[in-house]
């Protein structure tokens, strides 16, 4: 792929992002987000329904700057709807969404809340499969809409910086020259982990993030998510227990599309409520 075809690439990405829009909200500043009382994301009674059923039953949830916040739950309990939510493509019926003190998510778009530094990981890998790992993480890098307008041919030496770094984090730095269609399931993940990573969104956003990983993929992975912890906010949605006692911190079950139990893994698991949910499957 010749480099103009990588920026031309780039640019089309770089305008998927709304400035024009968020300007106009006037309160997402380029400061990035008002986290003064520490939390990144807050949710109050969220509430969805499809069709008259609650896949989302007055929830609520708070999550502190930082912090590497484990969600679990049975098939159906609302996990992935709450992160469709967080990030706009589902709109609540009722209850309020915050991304820190100010940013009200459930009044922006799906483009506006990624930009403003939500970054979501899907199941099922989305990486540019003709295009080498290097590039995947060059077409993802967050860049001055100013400097992208000036066409600039190469990268600086602080974003190649920033690019060795992120290969080495996600374990992809002998990959790099890699086509990305050419990895394992697993290395397709940390690539797409890497790509939102280059966003640099405040809150990173993970559904089953393990899924399909070999076991020695699956502790890389919580390797990588432990690392995360502490200079990004996570939310980890995962129903591999081995996974989620690697990592875990605090932990929410969500069942029925509210919160059931919230603590340390000790204290979920001995849980009389959740034992029930899960034993009841
Ligand atoms: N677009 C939709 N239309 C109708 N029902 C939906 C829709 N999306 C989700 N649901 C329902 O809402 C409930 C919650 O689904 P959700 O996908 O959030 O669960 P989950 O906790 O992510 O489950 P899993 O662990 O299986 O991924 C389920 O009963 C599901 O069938
Ligand atoms: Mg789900």
């Amino acid at each position: 792929m010749t480099a103009r075809a990588v920026k031309e690439t780039s640019l089309k990405i770089q305008r998927a992002g709304s400035d024009q829009i968020l300007a106009a909200h006037g309160r997402i500043t380029q400061d990035g987000v008002d986290v003064t009382h520490g939390a990144i994301l807050y949710l109050e009674d969220i509430t969805v329904s499809f069709d008259g059923f609650r896949a989302l039953n007055k929830l609520s949830l708070s999550i502190d700057v930082g912090e590497l916040r484990c969600i679990i739950g049975p098939n159906g309990a609302g996990k992935t709807t709450m992160m469709d939510v967080i990030t706009g493509k589902t709109r609540p019926d009722l209850g309020t969404a915050f991304f820190g003190q100010s940013i009200d998510l459930t009044k922006l778009s799906e483009a506006e809340i990624a930009h403003a530094g939500i970054g979501r990981k899907f199941q099922k890998p989305t990486v540019f499969e003709q295009h080498t790992v290097f590039e995947n993480l060059e077409l993802a890098m967050k860049t001055d809409k100013r400097v992208w307008a000036s066409l600039r041919a190469r990268l600086d030496s602080a974003q190649l910086d920033r690019i060795a770094a992120t290969l080495e984090l996600i374990h992809l730095s002998t990959q790099s020259e890699r086509l990305a269609g050419l990895l394992s399931h697993g290395q397709k993940q940390w690539l797409e982990i890497g790509m939102l990573l280059m966003q640099e969104p405040q809150l990173l956003l993970l559904d089953e993030p393990v899924a399909g990983m070999t076991d020695d993929e699956t502790e890389r992975t919580a390797e990588l998510c432990n690392k995360l912890a502490g200079k990004h906010s996570l939310v980890v949605v995962e129903h591999d227990m081995d996974f989620v006692n690697r990592i875990a911190r605090k932990v929410t079950v969500l069942h029925e599309g509210s919160v059931l139990a919230e603590g340390n893994m000790e204290t979920v698991q001995n849980d009389q409520r959740v034992v029930e949910v899960y034993l009841g499957r």
